[in-house]
């Protein structure tokens, strides 16, 4: 498929894991794709590498407009550097919920609003916002990454309907528990990796992690021209976690 040829996409936090994965398939599928992360360096060519840190607003603006330089436009937004935080609502400080939402609420509004007036010059616009299955589901002790994912999903559905008049769509993608880097490094941090790998894997209806390529697909199709009528909606990729 070569669906995204003479198209261009940013992704945040495409340094690793899900960004990656989904900077690798639209740059298969033709586009030109710029990576925007804390650490670009081990990102592969053909994809562009800039750094910045998406809770610096002075970083963001300088790395989007080097992007625009460089690309002469944007068509695709995916909005997916995000960090998790373990605890209820008690267990973190103040300064911890500021730092999360920080990065996983404010740093996707810094580069949606760096990126807008390039994507109203866009025919085929789209934002992605990588979101997570605990903006519609309860899970413990994870009160604060929830509630920053909620507010997520909230803000795809507002952005859908402020911009579905400039052509722009906006959806967003629910992972379940996705096989990554930072699920490694979850894994590497309990006490019980083998136990833990056994309880995310159950969690799941399909008993195993969802791929990083199973999601990137999704967000592949949600920016996709094949997606035009899809716009204000989010789509669970979560191995049948939310609907089973
Ligand atoms: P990852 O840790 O493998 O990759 C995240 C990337 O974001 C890294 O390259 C990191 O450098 C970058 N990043 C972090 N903070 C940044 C900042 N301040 N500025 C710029 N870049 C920054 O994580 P993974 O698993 O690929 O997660 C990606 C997204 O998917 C996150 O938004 C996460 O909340 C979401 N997600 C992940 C799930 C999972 O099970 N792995 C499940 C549901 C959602």
């Amino acid at each position: 498929m070569n669906d995204f040829a003479g198209r261009t996409a940013l992704v945040t936090g495409g340094g690793s894991g899900i960004g990656l994965a989904t900077a690798r398939l639209l740059a298969e599928r033709g586009a030109r794709v710029a990576v925007l992360d804390l650490d670009p360096t081990g990102v592969p060519e053909p994809l562009v590498g800039v750094r910045a840190d998406v809770t610096d607003e002075a970083s963001v603006t300088s790395a989007v407009a080097e992007v625009l330089e460089r690309f002469g436009g944007l068509d695709v937004l995916v909005n997916n550097a995000g960090i998790g935080a373990a605890g209820t609502v008690e267990a973190n400080g103040l300064d911890e919920w500021w730092r999360v939402l920080d990065v996983n609420l404010l740093g996707l509004v810094r580069v949606t609003r760096a990126a807008l007036p390039a994507l109203r010059g866009s025919d085929a616009a789209a934002i992605v916002n990588v979101c997570s299955i605990v903006a519609t589901a309860g899970l413990p002790d994870r009160a604060l990454y929830s509630a920053s994912k909620g507010a997520v999903l909230s803000l795809t559905r507002a952005m859908a309907v402020d911009h579905v008049g400039e052509g722009i769509r906006v959806n967003c993608v629910n992972p379940g528990t996705v096989d990554t880097p930072w699920i490694g490094r979850l894994l590497r941090a309990a006490d019980d990796p083998g136990a833990e790998l056994a309880a995310l894997q159950a969690r799941q209806p399909t008993g195993r992690l969802v791929t990083m390529d199973e999601v990137a697909q999704t967000i592949a199709y949600l920016a996709s021209p094949h997606a035009a009528s899809v716009t204000g909606t989010d789509v669970a990729v979560d191995g049948g976690m939310s609907g089973l």
